[in-house]
């Protein structure tokens, strides 16, 4: 597939997701982001730019972080996430600037910002060195650009995703099973992909997300909700058996009544 073709699968499988993205009561994407700006420390007054916002998981926490005196805007290829997004900033009465934007070519006019944060997006990119570039196109002097990827889950994890193995086109993978592969593989790869677009100081840090759930039922309303929603469409009419098969999986992780997965999270921030 063309990388305008990949573009336009991922802008519409998250266009699918998000009504559901992040609203299933398993704290996952907001926890992820919020460690991602408070790493890259916005202080009052600084212009800040989310890229790949969603539903804005990142963009709550820069905006309360800039003040007043700054300014927040998040754009993102899903018209869905960017409605959403919208709809939240109203219910919270924040101001901010929401725009739909590719994240491979962002407009100029986004620029400058002091800082740039993405989280969990750069992955699903066609060309992620690429897209940095332009990225650190739109950084003023001494600005900022920090990213969230993920390393390594847990093993039961990795056992538990792997249900859907055989049913995956090539294509179709999901952020984390992306994530084991070029770049994503390693803080070296990432921390790379800055390097390459002249940020300096590049430095990495990691910390372990934890996702508690009540039973396989429960995963299953969970990996619905976001990316991985995509591996449940390529499944079909075997999602019966990916589900039986992931209940008997998901045991390694029984904690008391239910399951807790663990799944490391990379942070990394360059200066320009
Ligand atoms: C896993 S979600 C992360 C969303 C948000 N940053 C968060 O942490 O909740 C990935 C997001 O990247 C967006 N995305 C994927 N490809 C993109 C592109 N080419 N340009 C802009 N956004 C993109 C998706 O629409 C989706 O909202």
């Amino acid at each position: 597939m063309d990388h305008s073709g990949r573009i336009a699968q991922v802008a519409a499988l998250f266009d699918r997701v998000a009504p559901t993205y992040d609203t299933t009561g398993h704290p996952w994407f907001t926890p992820i982001a919020a460690a991602l700006v408070a790493e890259v420390a916005p202080r009052p007054g600084e212009r800040v730019l989310d890229i790949g916002t969603g539903r804005g998981a990142a963009l709550w926490a820069a905006a309360e972080a800039v003040g007043p005196g700054g300014s927040a805007a998040g754009i993102d290829i899903a018209p869905g996430m960017v409605a959403a997004a919208r709809e939240e900033a109203a219910r919270r009465n924040v101001s901010v600037r929401i725009e739909l934007g590719d994240a491979t070519a962002p407009a100029a006019g986004l620029g400058p910002v002091d800082l740039i944060v993405s989280s969990l997006v750069l992955f699903f990119l066609p060309d992620p060195a690429a897209a940095v570039r332009s990225w650190v196109d739109l950084l003023a002097p001494a600005g900022r650009l920090g990213v969230a990827t993920f390393g390594p889950r847990d093993p039961v994890w990795e056992r538990l995703d792997a249900v859907f193995v055989p049913y995956l086109p090539p294509e179709l993978l999901d952020a984390r099973t992306s994530g084991s592969r070029g770049p994503f593989a390693s803080d070296e790869g990432v921390a790379g992909l800055l390097a390459a677009a002249g940020l300096r100081e590049v430095r990495t840090r990691h910390f372990k997300q934890h996702l508690h759930l009540r039973d396989v039922g429960d995963w299953r309303h969970w990996s619905g909700s976001h990316g991985q929603r995509g591996m449940w469409e390529a499944a079909g009419d075997a999602a019966p058996e990916v589900l039986a098969l992931a209940a008997e999986r998901l045991e390694a992780a029984r904690d008391g009544d239910g399951y807790t997965l663990g799944q490391d999270v990379r942070l990394t921030v360059g200066h320009r």
